[in-house]
């Protein structure tokens, strides 16, 4: 009896020395899930795979997603019964609803003899789903077929339920035009971690990509610009002879199949119309729609420099808003949103509203009319003015009014949803006026921010590291967060130009967001979380979708020496476990070189530092030089990249 305690103990011990709580380091599921437990055995997968499931339309992704995953890399037979004697996998639902799983959560149950999920809706099915295929091999992964894999899954009991009903990701297919399989590529993405929220920014400077049958030059003349590449932001502006070629837009058709898409996968679209700034593509369609004489010679941004950000506002150097004086702009409007109401099932409507450049409001006639007759006292109350009107409008339409937190500024429309974007503070004040929030701050959640030091990362003027993202929570404590929906991270593409990079920029932040938007706070651990995060770039390798292998390079902080005549350079990691070797000499380092150990003195005639991490034997980081001029620079101006500094 004494030596089978014992050997209970050192099980138990053996189950909780690895990775989070109750399993071993091998289970590395994101989101983590509400409760985990691990248990004795293995399940090995059969050569036929019986699914007894329930069929219907709200079944056929997840009899698909199944089916696709245990035949495909494994060689499986995968049938599907609705009644089975012997099933491999068993989807079940609850005859009686379970109460903590609500609308999305599942219980799971790996067992050497069979799988079971449990749900009480369709959605919960889906996401037990995907926490299956997490548990088993990375090569469950592989569009091909995969030899010599032991198709195992260890036993484990899991009952998984999000925090938040609102988990999203905002894709801008504005800046660069995405094409449908493009969307829909990222869409099978982000379900695999969960997420159920595609918001669509369909308008901005650049482009108007949505096809709407009563205003066809929307489309026609406003869906496309000069491609161009570089840093979009600087780029020459285009000469009258440069081809219009480049961009597209959306058919109806093609709306109303991604939004099938979407749904079949447990994903709402969240249409965004930005208005009244970033709306030079709608201006040079219809330039009726402008407070300012000539816009009818302005043509759609192909990323020249034309906008100005400072403390004192911001000021475009051509008029890109619509004019909320114009009784034509409400009338615009009320057409789009007739189209994109019906087109789009989800019961909100994003209207923009950030970063609108009024310098040009101030100068018009017809706005000062405006202000006169309406008793609007600032250029905000006139946005205001706009938002609460266009509010009537998208209401009018059966749906909610949600906008950037720009709308609060100037009065908030009465039942206005706010996307808090600058910061969480917006939100706050939302929540605490008595409005429904999602927070998708820049400080945590803007995947167009770049991963890591410049030195490597294509410039972006700002850093988002994936420890950061980490730290989202859309919910803090001070808040009611009763009103606050969810959270969502956002990408915006000026500086993403395919969908290689598009990956690039989403993945891991989005593991880290798509965590904090699902998992409970108890069982977050930034660590642990990390250890998961590698297991996933193995899947991704399999799975040939790009990632940032930032979190791998080290972080500078170039600082002047005590003595004040040298530069001092440190150097971190976002992970641990990682070494660092360095050299000034202008060679490339390996494992053989200096590991870092101490902050460095920059030698007297040093050109360059180069670095590398290693883990072990193996290089993970990626090979970075950094020049001396450019250490002293940060070293001066006190700007390193930690993170998100802008
Ligand atoms: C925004 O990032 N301009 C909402």
């Amino acid at each position: 009896m004494k030596k089978l305690l014992g050997l209970l103990c050192l099980s138990f011990i053996a189950l909780h020395s690895f990775g989070q709580s109750n399993r071993d380091g091998n289970i590395a599921i994101i989101p983590e899930p509400v409760s985990l437990t691990q248990k004795e055995g293995e399940f090995t997968l059969p050569k036929r795979v019986i699914i007894e499931t329930a069929t219907g339309p709200e079944m056929k992704q997840i009899i698909a997603t199944l089916r696709e995953r245990f035949s495909v890399p494994t060689g499986s037979k995968v049938v599907v019964l609705s009644n089975a004697q012997a099933a491999t996998i068993k989807l079940i639902l609850n005859k009686k609803a379970d109460d903590a799983l609500g609308k999305e959560g599942y219980n799971l149950a790996v067992t050497p003899k069979g799988i079971f999920i449990k749900a009480n809706g369709p959605a919960g099915l889906f996401y037990g789903a995907q926490t299956l295929v997490q548990l088993f091999p990375k090569e469950i992964v592989s569009n091909k077929y995969v030899a010599n894999v032991s198709w195992m899954a260890p036993c484990v009991e899991i009952t998984d339920y999000p925090r938040f009903k609102w988990r999203g990701l905002m894709f801008d297919v504005a800046r660069h035009f995405f094409t449908k399989a493009e969307v829909e590529q990222y869409i099978d993405n982000m379900v695999k971690y969960k997420m159920n929220l595609l918001h669509l920014h369909l308008t901005d400077d650049e482009g108007w990509r949505i096809e709407i049958k009563s205003l066809p030059r929307l489309t026609t003349v406003g869906a496309y610009n000069v491609k161009k590449v570089g840093y979009f932001g600087n780029f020459s502006p285009p000469g009258p002879d440069e081809p219009r070629d480049y961009g597209g837009f959306y058919t109806q058709k093609d709306i109303k199949e991604i939004v099938q898409y979407a749904k079949d996968r447990f994903v709402d679209i969240l249409p965004e119309i930005d208005v009244p700034g970033h709306s030079l593509a709608a201006v040079v369609a219809y330039p009726e729609l402008s407070c300012t004489p000539g816009a009818d010679k302005y043509q759609v941004r192909s990323g020249e420099h034309f906008m100005n950000f400072s403390k004192d506002g911001i000021k475009a150097g051509i008029d890109n808003t619509l004019c909320p004086a114009n009784e034509k702009v409400y009338d615009f409007l009320d057409k789009v949103l007739t189209e994109v109401a019906q087109l789009f099932p989800f019961g909100y409507i994003h209207m923009g509203g950030d970063e609108c450049a009024k310098n040009f409001w101030e100068q018009s006639d017809a706005i000062k009319a405006l202000m006169q007759k309406e008793n609007l006292k600032t250029q905000e109350e006139v946005q205001s003015y706009f938002e609460k009107r266009i509010e009537k409008i998208v209401e009018s339409k059966g749906k909610k009014f949600m906008g950037w937190d720009e709308i609060l500024e100037g009065g908030l429309a009465p039942d206005a949803i706010v996307m808090s974007w600058r910061g969480m503070k917006g939100g706050i004040q939302a929540a605490k006026m008595g409005h429904e929030v999602v927070m998708s701050p820049t400080t945590f959640a803007y995947l167009d921010y770049m991963n890591g030091d410049p030195a490597i990362e294509p410039r972006v003027y700002s850093t988002l590291r994936l420890n950061k993202a980490y730290q989202f929570d859309p919910a803090p404590d001070s808040v009611d967060s009763k009103l606050i929906i969810g959270g969502q991270a956002n990408l915006w593409t000026e500086q993403v130009y395919n969908t290689r990079h598009l990956e690039y920029m989403t993945w891991p932040r989005a593991f880290a967001i798509a965590e904090a938007v699902w998992s409970p706070k108890s069982v977050r651990n930034f660590d642990d979380f990390a250890s998961r995060v590698e297991k996933h770039f193995d899947r991704f390798d399999v799975a040939q979708t790009k990632y940032a292998p930032s979190v791998y390079d080290p972080i500078f902080t170039a600082k002047i020496g005590a003595d004040t005549t040298k530069t001092e350079v440190e150097l971190s990691t976002e992970v641990k476990g990682l070494d660092i070797h360095y050299t000034f000499d202008n060679s490339f380092p390996d494992q053989f070189y200096p590991k870092y150990t101490a902050p460095l003195l920059v030698p007297t005639d040093a050109y360059m530092l180069r670095v590398i991490t290693y883990k072990g034997d193996k290089p993970v980081g990626r090979l970075i030089t950094i020049t001396v001029d450019e250490l002293k620079k940060r070293a001066k101006s006190k700007r390193n990249y930690p993170n998100n500094d802008d």
